[in-house]
């Protein structure tokens, strides 16, 4: 039985059926870049933009953009820029934009996450709750915005959402159960037709082909756009789909006529760093909880995260 203390629970109402994904595409692209978990960082929203500039590509934020931008004028900016775009929210917007609902993050945390770390993030929660509430015209466009969403690029059919195929804050399509249950997210996936579903919310990227009614899927988490996530390294990643290969891929799979690929979102690590530190200085909950994965990377590797058979194409990893 799920549990009802803050930060453990999944309300209600963050649940959908699988079903709704079998719907006609709510938007057609060439090309698009699904960031999600930016996490409140500027420096990765600025180079999101430019990622995308550079192509004409669609961007589709999957939620949790807010997280660490307790600062009022940075709370502001990131909300009114991604707003501009195709959005749908994450536990943390959906939180922030109703009442307190007991609900702590939203976060639906497994129990492999210990409770004092549940703990630091509805105290994160709570900050940026109080900051919000100086913002009610923005928490008013963040309560309205959809928890899922279906694209087409290049004749593929794309779920997106922020945690997995049947709940805003769901775990099922984390790196974790995707090693465990694999069986679980393959039913998921037959009963949501489509080709590929892009989420994120579980902070750690994986790739990974299945086989649907409808031929090979992939289940594709981006990690977070705005946190670096493997071990040493500096950069947030995006999840990229579109007809021809970027030339910027971490690593990538060909499915039909497109292809999906991890995209490094390479943003300004120093100004990051020095930004997070002000707002969250030593001590604080954000610090203690993420300041080593902001700095260095989690213990997670890129050849954990890419389980894609020979079947869907392995993409060369860029130099
Ligand atoms: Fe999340």
């Amino acid at each position: 039985m799920a549990s009802t203390r803050p930060g453990r629970s999944c309300p209600r109402h963050y649940r959908y059926s699988p079903a709704v994904f079998a719907r006609a595409a709510d938007l057609e692209t060439q090309s698009l870049y699904i960031v999600g978990g930016l996490y409140g960082n500027p420096f990765a929203l600025e180079a999101v933009l430019d990622l995308a500039r550079r192509e004409n590509a669609t961007l589709a934020f999957n939620g949790d953009f807010n997280w660490f931008n307790v600062d009022p004028a940075e709370f502001e900016g990131v909300n009114e820029i991604v707003l501009e775009n195709v959005a749908l929210r994450g536990n943390v917007e959906t939180e922030i934009a109703g009442e307190d609902s007991g609900a702590g993050c939203g976060c639906a945390y497994p129990e492999w996450v210990g409770d004092a770390e549940v703990e630091r993030s509805n105290e994160i929660l709570g900050r940026l709750r109080d900051t919000a509430s100086a913002y009610p015209e923005l928490r008013r466009r963040l309560s309205v915005l959809p928890m899922h969403l279906v694209a087409e690029i290049a004749g593929l059919r794309v779920g997106i959402a922020h945690g997995d195929a049947e709940s805003l804050a769901g775990w099922q399509f984390s790196q974790e159960s995707l090693r465990e249950r694999p069986e679980r997210a393959e039913a998921l996936l037959a009963g949501a037709a489509i080709d590929v579903f892009a989420c994120t919310h579980t902070c750690l990227p994986v790739m990974q082909d299945f086989a649907t009614p409808r031929g090979t899927a992939l289940i594709v988490n981006n990690g977070a756009a705005g946190m670096p996530n493997f071990r040493d390294t500096r950069f947030g990643l995006a999840t990229r789909i579109a007809s021809a290969p970027s030339a910027q891929a971490l690593y990538g799979a060909r499915l039909g006529a497109a292809v999906v690929e991890a995209v490094p979102v390479r943003y300004d690590h120093d100004a990051w760093m020095a930004r997070f530190d002000r707002v969250w200085p030593a001590g604080s909950p954000a610090s203690v909880s993420y300041r080593r994965r902001v700095a260095s990377g989690p213990g997670y590797d890129v050849e954990q995260a890419l389980r894609t058979s020979s079947s869907t194409g392995a993409l060369p990893r860029a130099a």
